[in-house]
């Protein structure tokens, strides 16, 4: 893992790539230069984990690069599972934050990645302000949280 700097063509990616997203797409000009302001770029290289399931979690992630996978484990002795493939333009992070309970997966990189990072405090703010993308975020959580929950009934 590893810091970047944020460049301007980086922030106007960013800009462009959240507009994609549903529940970005409702957040006004203003809040998105606020979230621009506090948010970090990271590198992670092929095989390094960015969060694992059962710890707590202190951010909320946008991938700008790369292809991860999210495992899920049920017991102590079971194998992980891949549930889920995550690339350019998708988040992850936001359960631990919004139920303050531990991460409910792991998620890798299967590539090298680069990937947008906003803190607890941050994220918690924009949730705060914008009500929109609140409630967008917390149905995309009830949605990951449902289908990890069907995949341990079978
Ligand atoms: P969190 O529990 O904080 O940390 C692990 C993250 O993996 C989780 O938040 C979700 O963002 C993500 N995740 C969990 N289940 C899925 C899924 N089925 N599809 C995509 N992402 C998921």
């Amino acid at each position: 893992m590893k810091k970047l700097t944020l460049t301007d063509a980086d922030a106007v990616e960013f800009g462009k790539m959240v507009r994609k997203i549903k529940f970005f797409a409702s957040m006004n000009m203003g809040l998105l230069e606020r979230i621009l302001n506090r948010i970090t770029l990271f590198q992670y290289e092929k095989g390094e984990k960015i969060c694992r399931q059962g710890e707590g979690g202190d951010s909320f992630y946008v991938v700008y690069s790369g292809r991860l996978g999210v495992s899920v484990k049920n017991g102590l002795f079971s194998f992980s599972r891949r549930v889920a493939e995550l690339g350019p333009g998708d988040c992850f992070g936001e359960m631990a934050l919004l139920t303050r309970e531990p991460r409910n997966a792991t998620v890798a990189c299967e590539e090298d990645a680069r990937l947008f990072v906003l803190l607890a405090d941050n994220f918690d703010q924009v949730i705060s302000e914008n009500p929109a993308f609140s409630e967008e975020i917390k149905k995309l959580a009830a949605e990951r949280g449902f289908e990890l929950k069907r995949r341990r009934q079978v």
